[in-house]
């Protein structure tokens, strides 16, 4: 089948569905300028993940963490929602068929385009809490603490280490997002997985819960995934090329 006829197909899949949910990986926000974690050149490429993004080395070592954001920080500072984020609020609020956004980002883009139902399950990077007295910082507060020198950024109040709000490996996932993260795939009739490698359990056996019960399943990503088989249809590219034009053909066709 060719490109465009699988973008065809998935415009068809979408128009013929009543509850489409998205679940979502960095993939989706490389073209918004930041870096995966996986693709060559990414992120756990240049920062090891069990030195700079562990929960338990965070607790001996909150330097180096706080080290990465450091360097990341002008790339999601400058991030905007890109054609895929725009593309997705728009299937919420000009179609009503997207009900919910799953995403494993932490930029909060999603919301910034617009959608309205987005669960975070790997947290988020917009607030930040004091592990002493679990007082909560936003993320322009914390900036500003980085920028004065203070690394790692110590609480104000009981002098308590500043961690942000995403989950570091080691670290649960939130058990009520989790929850609501499984009640959407259940009610699926339509799962669009964009961006994600579905390598980092337990967020990706969430997936395989909508196509067991009953869920159709596209797959927008530009390398091949596990789900793939499982896939009505697999559409390897760019999400910022590939959404938009699904959207262009829904158009035509609704
Ligand atoms: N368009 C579509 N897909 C893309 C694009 C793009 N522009 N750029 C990259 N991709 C694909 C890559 O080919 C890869 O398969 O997105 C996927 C990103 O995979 P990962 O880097 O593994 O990111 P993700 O799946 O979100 O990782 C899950 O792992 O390290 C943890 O907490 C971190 O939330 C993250 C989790």
């Amino acid at each position: 089948m060719s490109q465009e006829d699988k973008v065809k197909k998935a415009a068809e899949l979408i128009k013929n569905s009543d509850y489409v949910v998205a679940f979502t990986g960095a993939g989706i926000s490389v073209e918004s300028g930041i870096p995966d974690f996986r693709s060559p050149g990414g992120l756990w490429e240049r920062y090891n993940p069990n030195e700079y993004a562990n929960y338990f080395t965070f607790l001996t070592h909150p330097e180096k963490y706080w080290t990465m954001h450091m360097e990341l920080r002008e790339m999601v500072r400058d991030a905007q929602p890109n054609p895929a984020h725009n593309a997705l609020a728009t299937l919420e609020h000009e179609y009503g068929k997207l009900k919910s956004v799953i995403t494993q980002n932490v930029d909060f883009l999603h919301s910034r385009a617009g959608n309205t139902k987005v669960l975070e399950l790997h947290g988020t990077a917009q607030t930040s809490r004091c592990l002493g007295c679990d007082k909560t910082f936003y993320f322009t507060k914390v900036e500003e603490m980085l920028d004065q020198g203070q690394v790692p950024p110590r609480c104000p109040h009981c002098k308590g280490l500043i961690k942000t709000n995403t989950i570091l490996f080691g670290e649960d996932l939130p058990n009520d997002v989790v929850e609501q993260s499984r009640e959407e795939m259940i009610a699926a009739d339509l799962l669009i997985v964009i961006g994600s490698s579905l390598t980092v359990y337990p967020a990706a056996a969430l997936p395989s819960i909508a196509v067991k019960t009953g869920s159709r399943l596209i797959i927008v990503n530009k390398e091949i995934t596990p789900m793939d088989i499982y896939a009505d249809v697999a559409i390897q590219g760019m999400a910022g090329v590939i959404l938009p034009r699904i959207l262009t053909v829904l158009e035509e066709i609704s």
